[in-house]
């Protein structure tokens, strides 16, 4: 409902739309900058207030599906796609026709329509009588805005030739139901693009569009000279401060979070819901909304990030949320927000990994006195087996068992005399190690300590995937096999055996972040270092 207040400055807006003058204006996605699309003098008063690069084309609005074929060559697909989420935040990109003048495309001959859910967008749209134009009402470069608010604050003191307020026209509608900008998708080629994602999904346009495709750009840097849309390069929703995006689970993130946050001044963070107790005390947290609501998450994103821009930190690290749903849209604009500085925070610091005899668990004990949690992976297979009985019977069959519970010796008579057996068996089992190594490392995280895994099968349980470095441990034959003969109280015929099944060095060239050579050659201690270094250059 369009309240008395409102439908004055709804028709104020429109009548100054239809004098060629511009206004900010209430859309479900955020507040947008608007002048009439079809005059060239208007449009181009818009890229002189937000200050907006010449080469970034504008959203047109519509008020009517019918309203397409007016601006546009729209096909069938175009078609669906209106019936199907207009009105609604998603945009179109069609071929233009002549009327709409190259300023509002930036030269280019296609346009980008959309036909806004928003009540009161509608309404001005048609009082003006004409279409709008309109970008994001942010100065360029700035986080959108979200509420009136914004606006003013963006454009507060600034005037224009005349002396008169920049931005003279401001209708408040209240926060914006969204709180993101338009999904925006090109139908120009055979094959349609999603362009940059919002509140209308990739996974709800696919339903529509089975061979739509997502542009490299999205969550991607993308340094091309020609991007298939020029609003994917241009530094944006960006803070003041210096910003950096955080992934992965809280224990780890907040880990990472609060020893890095040492190296700054007045640090903030920028969390999900039920994180803010997992940082230290004097660190400035703002809940942007709840992991599992992406919608929450959009909707507070702009207006969280302004509030915290607004005082002055030394720093705002910022955690980054799952990107599928409406979670890309999010992931997508804070990849710009922090110019593509990400850290991942994955359970295991460091993974490390190596030939049997290699001297991979003392070079792990030696990481124990800097302070990383040593998570052994051959010790957690022992029980590893008694967790997974169940599922162990039900691929091997009941006659693995000894007393009620899994023989080792059974199991593997049983394993090696079947096709793929080894195939079977080993998902089973790492998987099961791996869910205790995480939860091992989680408990550590919580307590400020970071873990080393050490495992022999790291890639081939996928561990790998899950350590921020990979580091393997090679040496000769020659000086494995005393460590090994003296360790594990085997004959040289097991030894060699087992050497004979394992890796060489070149698959651990390949497959890890840093190699190092056990040869004697240097000690351990240097080893250590050397990984400590490497870790702390990675990013
Ligand atoms: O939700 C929205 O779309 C908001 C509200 C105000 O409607 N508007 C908005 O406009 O976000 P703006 O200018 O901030 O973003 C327009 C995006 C840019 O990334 C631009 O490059 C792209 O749409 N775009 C517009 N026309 C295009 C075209 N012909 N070809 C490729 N990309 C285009
Ligand atoms: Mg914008």
């Amino acid at each position: 409902m369009i309240t008395e207040k409102e439908n004055e400055s709804i028709k104020q807006a429109a009548e100054a739309l239809k004098r060629n003058e511009i206004a900010a204006i209430p859309t479900e996605t955020v507040y947008g900058l608007a002048a009439n699309a079809l005059s060239e003098a208007a449009v181009k008063k818009i890229f002189e207030a937000k200050g907006r690069p010449q080469n970034n084309p504008l959203i047109v609005h519509i008020s009517e599906i019918s309203q397409m074929e007016q601006y546009a060559f729209p096909d069938e697909r175009a078609y669906l796609l209106a019936e199907t989420f207009w009105p609604g935040p998603l945009t179109i990109i069609m071929k233009k026709r002549e009327i709409i003048p190259l300023v509002v495309t930036a030269g280019l001959d296609s346009v980008g329509l959309r036909m806004p859910e928003n009540e009161i967008a509608r309404k001005i749209i048609s009082l003006a009588g004409v279409p709008l134009a309109a970008p994001s009402a942010n100065l360029s470069g700035k986080p959108s805005p979200t509420k009136a608010e914004h606006v003013k604050n963006d454009y507060a003191g600034k005037l224009d030739q005349n002396g008169k307020p920049l931005v003279r026209w401001i209708v408040d509608g209240g926060e914006c139901a969204c709180g993101v900008e338009s999904t925006v998708v090109s139908l120009l080629d055979e094959i349609p693009v999603l362009l940059r994602p919002g509140f209308v999904t990739f996974e709800e346009l696919r339903k529509v569009l089975p061979n739509l495709m997502i542009a490299p750009g999205v969550v991607q840097k993308i340094e091309t000279e020609k991007p298939l849309s020029p609003g994917l390069v241009h530094r944006h929703y960006a803070a003041d401060a210096d910003t950096e995006g955080v992934e992965g689970e809280s224990a780890f993130a907040s880990l990472y979070i609060n020893k890095e946050s040492k190296n700054f001044q007045n640090p903030a963070v920028m969390c999900f819901r039920g994180e803010e107790s997992l940082y230290s005390p004097d660190f400035r947290t703002a809940v942007y909304g709840d992991f599992k609501k992406p919608e929450e998450l959009a909707k507070n994103l702009f207006d969280c990030l302004r509030e915290l821009d607004g005082e002055r930190h030394g720093k705002i690290f910022i955690r980054l949320p799952s990107p599928d749903g409406v979670g890309l849209a999010v992931y997508n604009r804070l990849l710009r927000s922090c110019e593509f500085q990400v850290t991942r925070c994955p359970p295991f610091a460091i993974g490390l990994t190596g030939q049997s005899g290699a001297g991979k668990g003392t070079i792990a004990k030696e990481l124990e006195k800097h302070g990383f949690y040593h998570i052994d992976g051959d010790r957690l297979a022992g029980d590893a087996y008694a967790d997974v009985q169940e599922e162990l019977t039900e691929v091997f069959g009941e006659d693995i068992l000894k007393n009620g519970v899994i023989s080792r010796e059974k199991l593997s008579q049983k394993v090696f005399s079947l096709p793929h057996g080894l195939d079977r068996l080993n998902p089973i089992i790492h998987g099961s190690i791996l869910q205790k190594a995480i939860r091992i490392a989680e408990r550590q995280a919580k307590i400020g300590r970071p873990s080393v895994f050490d495992g022999a099968a790291l890639f081939e349980s996928g561990a790998d995937r899950l350590c921020k470095m990979v580091v393997a441990v090679v040496a000769p034959e020659e000086k494995r096999l005393p460590r090994v003969l003296k360790r594990d109280g085997i004959s040289k015929e097991q030894a060699l055996r087992r050497f004979s099944g394992q890796k060489n060095d070149d698959f651990y060239t390949e497959k890890s972040d840093l190699v190092l050579c056990n040869d004697g050659s240097c000690s351990v201690e240097f080893l250590a270092e050397k990984i400590l270094k490497n870790l702390s250059e990675k990013k």
